[in-house]
């Protein structure tokens, strides 16, 4: 079996939990097609680097250390977990170095940078684009997939979207909460539901109105520069180390939409401030002939209303439980038992170990649950930039409109 040895840039809470993931396949997985070997990590300051050598990672420090990293020989395949703002430079040099790329989400912190990362991406032939929207890796969304597309609830009628989380009331400024940053809710949650409904239905929206509203005007920043941008690993700081600034970016977003040819309408509803809701994102999809409804607070359950009986008395929910094999390929062990959010992370590297070993034999990669292309994720900062639009224009924005 081959090796790819895997760098990671950016070690805050995705790099150490990327530790996790890649160990998560080496020897578990039968079905792994290439085993990922652990090679350097870029971090920021001691602290991070501390982590990464700990978690078995070759630690390069300061601000320089993704393009050193990225220049070693011995890395194949780099995976960004940087702050939005920096995912562009990473994954251009990336690209053109030759190594296969996996980036966070959202893939830009604006639409042109977005558009030029997907030219990039599609002109690499050999090399993977792959973007972290990790709720694919759901087995119950990649059961939803399967049944939205079956047909056998026959046309989408409405999607409702929706990602709550209810820490950003009271927190500290972060670079999540800076627009030079890519902060704001809408692109840090609003884009996994766009992807999300993608990924299930196939379809985007083509027409959209939206709102947004910034709830907490001014947060504590901590002064410097480097440690503004990292939750973590940046240490304990005296008190008057912090100042209070303004915020730039949204805490919420609502959004109206039309799908497709218009047969199908839509809402998606963002916040950061949703008391008691820690990382509640879900959907309702509702076609002629049944309903399909998740929410991630009990990820291994998709619920399932379906019509399709001749007999009305036979139509009803089921909550069906999705963790065996038969639901998605990610069951290689443990067959039977309960997942969560750690396992996605393992099943996301599978996933591109997959598609990276389609690309070495030169055949199509082909899954019951694909990757995130750079291009689908272009697609989702569209829809975002036409948000930005309608807002920015209090006015309905098509799609079309935005290139
Ligand atoms: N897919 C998911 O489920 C998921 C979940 C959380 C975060 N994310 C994404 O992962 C990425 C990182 O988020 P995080 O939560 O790990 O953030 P974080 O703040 O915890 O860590 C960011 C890391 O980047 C470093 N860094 C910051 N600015 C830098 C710069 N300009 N140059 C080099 N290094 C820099 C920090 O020191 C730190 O190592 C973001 O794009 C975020 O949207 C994805």
């Amino acid at each position: 079996m081959d090796n790819l040895n895997v760098s990671v840039l950016g070690y805050g809470m995705m790099g150490v939990i990327r530790s996790l993931a890649y160990r998560g396949v080496v020897g578990y997985f039968k079905n792994a097609p290439i085993q990922p070997v652990l090679g350097y990590a870029s971090c920021w300051n001691d602290g991070e680097k501390a982590m990464a050598e700990r978690d078995g990672w070759k630690a390069i420090v300061g601000p320089d250390a993704s393009k050193e990293v990225i220049a070693k020989a011995d890395t194949d395949y780099v995976d960004i977990c940087l702050p939005n703002a920096a995912h562009y430079a990473a994954a251009m040099a990336a690209f053109d170095a030759g190594k296969h790329v996996f980036c966070e989400k959202p893939l830009s912190a604006n639409l042109e940078q977005g558009r030029e990362m997907a030219d990039k991406a599609d002109a690499c032939k050999g090399q993977l684009n792959s973007v972290n929207f990790i709720y694919r890796r759901v087995p119950a969304n990649v059961y939803a997939r399967k049944l939205a597309r079956s047909g056998k609830f026959g046309r989408l009628i409405e999607a409702r979207m929706f990602y709550n989380q209810g820490w950003g009331w009271g927190a500290d400024g972060s670079w999540r909460f800076e627009k030079s940053h890519g902060g704001g809710a809408a692109g840090d949650l609003g884009s996994h539901s766009l992807d999300m409904l993608y990924y299930i239905t196939g379809l985007r929206p083509i027409e959209l109105c939206a709102m947004q509203a910034t709830h907490v005007k001014q947060r504590k920043w901590k002064k410097t520069f480097a440690s503004q941008l990292s939750n973590m690993g940046a240490g304990q700081q005296a008190q008057d180390d912090f100042e209070i600034r303004d915020c730039d970016v949204d805490d919420a977003m609502r959004v109206m939409f039309t799908l497709d040819d218009n047969s199908a309408i839509g809402t998606l509803s963002v916040t950061r401030n949703a008391c008691g809701s820690e990382n509640q994102n879900g959907y309702e999809l509702r076609f002629e002939k049944g309903t399909i409804k998740f929410c991630f607070d009990e990820m291994n359950y998709l619920e399932v209303f379906d019509k399709t009986a001749e007999d009305p008395q036979l139509w009803g929910w089921s909550k069906i439980c999705t963790n065996r094999a038969v639901y998605g390929n990610y069951f290689d062990f443990a067959d039977g038992h309960m997942i969560g959010y750690r396992d996605i992370t393992v099943y996301g590297i599978l996933e591109n170990l997959r598609a990276i070993d389609a690309l070495n034999k030169g055949v199509a990669y082909e899954s019951e649950s694909p990757i995130a292309t750079f291009r689908d994720a272009f697609n989702v900062q569209r829809t975002l930039a036409a948000c930005d639009k309608s807002i920015a224009e209090r006015s309905w924005v098509k799609l079309e409109d935005i290139q």
